[in-house]
């Protein structure tokens, strides 16, 4: 029985090589130097890889992802990155993209324990209990789970907008922006939802007046 990972290093094998038919100095370039101006917040689902569902290419977007893509101000992870793409790759746009029909959300909004799972989709739970009459204006379950992840998306760039680092770029350098997006799964288009641009007003409590 052949091994189904041995394909994808055929597979490999051929693009690297196609690459280089295409362009003989692409990977001399990208070897020394990357400099993207997205950084990507994603969910991890397989059905919604960042670079294929924008057209990108190596080299052009910084890419986290996580279940349900979460702004999590205690994830170490996701600070790292974030820190590192806004201060010193110096991204100039931020994208939070959730899906339609995310398997996170949903189980956020169920009742099932999923062992240590719990502890992550407890952010989602929150965001749930914030909008809960909002969400639960929507006719039919997959309509409720839609409706939350779109404010799901909000939420998170609104998170993004909380952190010192995001603060701190703003009023120096007036990047990044942050935009909200979510993919749909059944037709492959993504539907922007929500944008911040630098400068903008976030909840006073939120605010570090020392940056
Ligand atoms: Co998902």
């Amino acid at each position: 029985m052949e091994n189904s990972y041995n394909k994808l290093l055929a597979d490999n094998k051929a693009w690297a090589e196609e690459q280089v038919k295409r362009d003989p100095d692409f990977f001399n370039r990208l070897s020394h130097i990357q400099t993207p101006e997205f950084l990507w917040i994603g969910c991890s689902d397989s059905r919604v890889p960042a670079d294929k569902i924008t057209g990108t290419q190596p080299g052009e977007i910084f890419v986290h992802r996580n279940i349900a893509n979460m702004v999590v101000h205690t994830d170490l992870n996701l600070l790292s990155v974030l820190e590192y793409a806004v201060t010193a790759l110096k991204v100039k746009h931020i994208i939070v993209c959730g899906h339609y029909g995310c398997g996170g959300v949903k189980a956020a909004m169920g009742k099932t324990s999923l062992g240590i799972i719990n502890k992550w989709l407890r952010n989602i739970k929150d965001v749930y209990l914030k909008h809960l009459d909002e969400v639960n204006l929507e006719i039919n379950e997959e309509a409720k789970t839609n409706k939350l992840v779109e404010l799901n998306v909000q939420e998170q760039v609104m998170n993004l907008a909380k952190t010192s680092i995001i603060q701190k770029a703003w009023k120096h350098e007036q990047r990044p922006h942050l935009h909200g997006w979510v993919y749909g799964l059944s037709d492959g288009i993504i539907k922007p939802v929500c944008e911040m641009s630098p400068g903008s007003k976030i909840d006073p409590l939120y605010e570090y007046d020392n940056l």
